[in-house]
């Protein structure tokens, strides 16, 4: 749909439900098919979810501002959504694309996702959020570039890469989903992936025969720019390249302080970009490698992710040993490189609410929450984690959807600031969120494992970490002055990470572990930040909004199994008029019958 005939929609039918960006900001379209792939990733044949059958799906590469329109089209035998990891959506929880902001597209099925990448640059990746998919692949880059209007605080690199390293099993997700529903932990992983493929045989004693990896192609003299995603399950990996240096440029949409780094702890959901340059003399090919930390390492037995960076003049292939993960065994060089990374608070980007963000030690927390995390644990029979004591069980109905058609008992706005000495509960416990309040949350991980937490919606300042139980006198220690504003933070076991955000999004977000077992199993809360004096602070609900759970009789059109080939139309004007009008029926009807006692 062109920009001018949507327009004339708003105005004719007041139905315009999208935030239709100012007339500057360009619309991209795509049409995204998800489907099974068969690969081979470890040298076993098995099944992985690609997009326009890639794996890794195409990389989104937009610049801030840009409205994007993306069709997918799910072509999986089960329900799918996809989450933009990092993507504000601001004001538009609609297009979140995770089970409390939306219903899944049903298999079979297809749905249209549009949002404008507002105010944000940086590296970022989206991921299938249902189900445990994620584990069989479903992940690509989104790349949002700065407006040309705004300098990119380093040279134009030579090239851009993208490369997606995470722990990796043979087992497919419905597998590993299986594992953990009957109560399993999941056994040590396979191996490590990089950009979906497996590690190069650096060693034949190690790694068998026949097994395609990445080559990354480079110039000798030339500075490329690595966009590093860790999109794996569980494994916090450490990513190193033979020989040459990584100067940390951005992270999760902040320029940092530009610094030489040897290797770099990437945690399960994380995103970094680093410069590179091909400054040695190509006597051979050198290696690139994604190796487990924080893993007790005589539990892992697989060799690491393995990838080459050939020069085009290099003279033969990768030998030697594979550089050797650095300090092992010091419990405190990952808390330490951790802290090292800095915003550089002198370069220019897009950021939302720059005049907050510039000062934010000087602000005054209004709300703080101290989040506890714990090893599995069993409730009602089940294995579950939990976050203060709440193992998140998600309603059949969105949350989003229950808030707008004001459905009864969905959910509660009951989750506690502290862990409370009560017994663990499955529940849907969301957090009643100060709409533009400054709040400070504490995670402290009890686990014996790496946690790391990500927030939709918002970038927050992580302004510090370690070990220990925190304390009011930990924030002595916070830096409150140039911690990097990301979405997602490491916890590491037996200590705590504080983040400060600004809740001047309005809509209902995700806080969530990003380990998918841990997320699976429960460890997920929502943040609900409304307006409570403007109801139009969030963007209208979308036209094409699917109903599922206590909403389903809203789902006319896709009541059946699409044909991708001979899509359905979309809805008319006259159908999505009766739509509204028997929105509205419902939500009145509700209103007589009080029907709360049966949600
Ligand atoms: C991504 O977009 C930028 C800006 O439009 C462009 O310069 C760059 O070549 C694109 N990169 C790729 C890999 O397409
Ligand atoms: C499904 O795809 C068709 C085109 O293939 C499109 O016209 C329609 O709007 C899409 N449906 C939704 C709900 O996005
Ligand atoms: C920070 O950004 C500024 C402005 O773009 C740049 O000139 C400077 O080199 C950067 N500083 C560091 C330490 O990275
Ligand atoms: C460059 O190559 C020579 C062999 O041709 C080698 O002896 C030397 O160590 C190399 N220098 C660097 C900086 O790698
Ligand atoms: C390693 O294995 C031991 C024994 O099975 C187990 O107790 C420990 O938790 C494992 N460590 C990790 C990090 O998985
Ligand atoms: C949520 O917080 C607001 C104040 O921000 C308060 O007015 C409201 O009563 C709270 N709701 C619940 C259910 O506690
Ligand atoms: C969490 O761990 C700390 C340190 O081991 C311990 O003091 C505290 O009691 C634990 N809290 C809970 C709720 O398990």
């Amino acid at each position: 749909m062109s920009l001018s005939s949507r327009g004339f929609l708003c105005f004719t039918l007041f139905l315009c439900s999208i935030s239709v960006g100012l007339p500057a900001d360009p619309f991209v379209f795509y049409d995204w098919t998800v489907d099974y792939l068969t690969a081979s990733p470890l040298g076993i044949k098995q099944q992985v979810i690609g997009i326009e059958g890639q794996f890794p799906g195409p990389v989104l590469n937009v610049t801030t501002n840009w409205n994007v329109v993306i069709n997918v089209k799910n072509n999986l035998d089960e329900p799918f959504l996809l989450t933009w990891n990092g993507i504000q959506q601001r004001k538009n929880s609609w297009q979140d694309g995770v089970s409390g902001t939306n219903c899944p597209i049903p298999a079979g099925w297809n749905w249209t996702y549009q949002f404008q990448v507002k105010d944000q640059i940086g590296s970022f990746f989206y991921f299938p959020s249902l189900g445990f998919q994620r584990a069989s692949g479903g992940y690509g880059g989104i790349v949002v570039n700065n407006r040309d209007v705004i300098p990119v605080p380093f040279a134009t690199p030579d090239g851009d890469v993208n490369l997606f390293i995470g722990d990796w099993y043979i087992k497919n997700h419905k597998e590993l989903r299986n594992d953990l529903e009957s109560g399993d932990s999941l056994a040590a992983p396979d191996g490590v992936l990089i950009n979906g493929l497996g590690p190069y045989q650096f060693d034949r004693a190690v790694v068998r025969d026949g097994i395609p990896y990445q080559i990354i192609n480079v110039e000798p003299g030339k500075t490329y720019r690595l966009r590093v995603h860790n999109v794996g399950i569980s494994t916090s990996l450490n990513f190193r390249i033979q020989n040459h240096d990584l100067v940390l440029v951005e992270t999760e949409g902040s320029y940092t302080v530009q610094q030489k780094y040897s290797n770099m702890d990437i945690h399960v959901g994380q995103s970094y970009s680093f410069l590179v340059t091909m400054d040695q003399n190509a006597t051979n090919d050198y290696y690139i490698v994604a190796s487990p930390r924080l893993f007790d390492s005589s539990n892992w037995t697989k060799p690491p992710g393995v990838a080459i960076l050939h020069y085009s003049n290099s003279q033969g292939p990768a030998s030697g040993p594979l550089p050797g993960l650095p300090n092992e065994f010091d419990t405190y060089f990952s808390m330490n490189q951790a802290r090292s990374i800095r915003w550089n608070v002198s370069a220019g980007a897009a950021r939302p609410n720059p005049q907050g963000s510039f000062r934010y030690g000087e602000i005054t927390v209004t709300d703080v929450f101290v989040i506890l995390n714990r090893p599995a644990e069993l409730i009602d029979g089940k294995r579950r984690t939990t976050l203060n004591g709440i193992s998140y069980l998600a309603p059949s109905t969105p949350l989003t959807l229950a808030r707008q058609f004001k459905v009864p008992g969905v959910f509660k706005l009951d989750f506690p600031n502290r862990f409370m000495n009560r017994p663990a509960k499955l529940d849907a416990s969301v957090i009643n969120g100060t709409f533009k309040g400054f709040v400070e949350i504490i995670f402290q991980n009890n686990d014996t494992v790496v946690q790391s937490y990500h927030l939709d919606g918002y970038a927050f300042f992580v302004v510090g970490m370690d070990y220990g139980v925190w304390t009011e006198n930990s924030r002595s220690t916070y830096n409150k002055w140039d911690g990097v504003a990301r979405s997602t933070t490491q916890v590491f076991p037996g200590a705590w990470s504080a983040i400060l955000v600004f809740l001047d999004n309005a809509g209902m977000w995700n806080l969530r572990s990003q380990n998918l077992d841990s997320w699976y199993l429960g460890q997920e809360v929502y943040i609900n930040a409304v307006n409570p004096e403007n109801d139009n602070t969030e963007v209208e609900l979308p036209e094409n909004t699917i109903y599922c759970g206590e909403l389903s009789s809203l789902q006319k059109d896709q009541a059946r199994r699409v044909n991708f080939s001979s899509a359905p139309m979309p809805l008319s004007p006259i159908d999505a008029m009766v739509k509204v009008v028997l929105v509205a029926v419902m939500v009145a009807l509700r209103g007589v019958f009080d029907i709360s006692g049966t949600i």
